[in-house]
């Protein structure tokens, strides 16, 4: 059984084997809308502790999505989360990962360890492969500038929870092929996530713009210009955000959000972009949001 919600173009679709690098956050959820849309899929990540993980969040994910789509049928839904499972591999060793039609990169967020991994992907994979990043911060063309098929290269970047997000950004490095943008766009929509474009600009379409936004609203909460609670109920119930810049923020984790901030800042000189001593404090003193029980907000563990 193939996600209904997800078959409409996979049969279109040139991509049957992706291989996700990074079996993290990110990565297992990239991993498991492949999965789910019918597609063979290995995770490799240098740890094994968190291949299991993956593995293990992947099936409790499924099954959850599966009791959504066949309630009425108990048959289906076992059928469902048995054949997506069957779908995925797991290794330590990038080896076994190479021979795929699309790799996405979902590894830690620097730039030597990706640049050392792509070229050792350019170097090992068939011609045809496609490699992208899901990077939220580097410059895509930077992280391939070792590479040789620059036509057969881009960015992928997912939000999180990628099951969940329904946005993907396919980032276009200077020297994509048509080809392999069409095969991007087309891959995305067959994991069930509608695909919008950007140049390789520094925080791509939505982190461009809500770091000025989430900025204002930590600097405004900082002067006291109102309660966390006031600008978060004025941002959901005034502009019809699902959740306020300070909920969003504890979600996300203040630590991202001081990152971006920072290469942000880093990369287009923007004031608005400028460090925050309140987001900075808190960040020191590991009041990091939901994650570690307290940021703007306490949470109960
Ligand atoms: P994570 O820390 O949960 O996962 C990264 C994984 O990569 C770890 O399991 C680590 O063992 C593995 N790893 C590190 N170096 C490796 C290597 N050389 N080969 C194989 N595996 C390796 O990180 P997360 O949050 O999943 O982020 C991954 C990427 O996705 C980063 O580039 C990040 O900027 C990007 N991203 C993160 C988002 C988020 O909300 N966390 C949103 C969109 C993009």
């Amino acid at each position: 059984v193939i996600c209904r919600k997800f078959s409409h173009s996979a049969s279109l679709n040139a991509i049957k084997k992706v291989t996700v690098v990074g079996g993290g956050l990110m990565g297992s959820g990239i991993a498991q809308v492949a999965a789910q849309a019918g597609q063979n899929v290995t995770i490799v990540d240098l740890n094994s502790d968190i291949l299991e993980k993956a593995q293990k969040s992947i099936q409790n994910n499924l099954g959850r999505v599966a009791r959504k789509l066949y309630k009425d049928d108990p048959s289906k839904m076992e059928e469902f989360v048995k054949e997506a499972n069957n779908r995925i591999k797991v290794s330590t060793k990038i080896e076994d990962g190479v021979d795929a039609d699309l790799i996405v990169e979902a590894i830690v967020e620097l730039l030597e360890p990706k640049q050392k991994l792509f070229n050792r992907l350019d170097e090992l994979a068939p011609q045809h492969t496609i490699l992208a990043s899901n990077t939220s911060s580097i410059s895509i063309n930077e992280i391939g500038s070792g590479i040789k098929r620059k036509d057969r290269f881009g960015g992928l970047h997912f939000f999180n929870p990628v099951p969940v997000m329904r946005l993907l950004e396919v980032i276009k490095s200077d020297e994509m092929s048509q080809e392999t943008y069409n095969t991007m766009m087309e891959w995305g929509k067959s994991v069930g996530k509608t695909c919008i474009t950007c140049k390789d600009t520094p925080g791509f379409v939505v982190n461009r713009l809500l770091g000025p936004y989430s900025a204002e609203a930590f600097r405004m909460f900082e002067r006291g210009d109102a309660s966390k609670e006031d600008i978060d109920i004025g941002m959901k119930l005034g502009a019809g955000y699902p959740m306020g810049p300070l909920e969003l923020a504890d979600y996300t984790g203040l630590d991202t959000n001081k990152f971006v901030l920072e290469v942000l800042y880093q990369k287009t000189k923007n004031p608005v972009f400028k460090p925050i001593p309140l987001l900075n404090k808190m960040v020191e003193e590991g009041k990091l949001g939901i994650k570690t029980g307290e940021g703007i907000y306490k949470y109960k563990k």
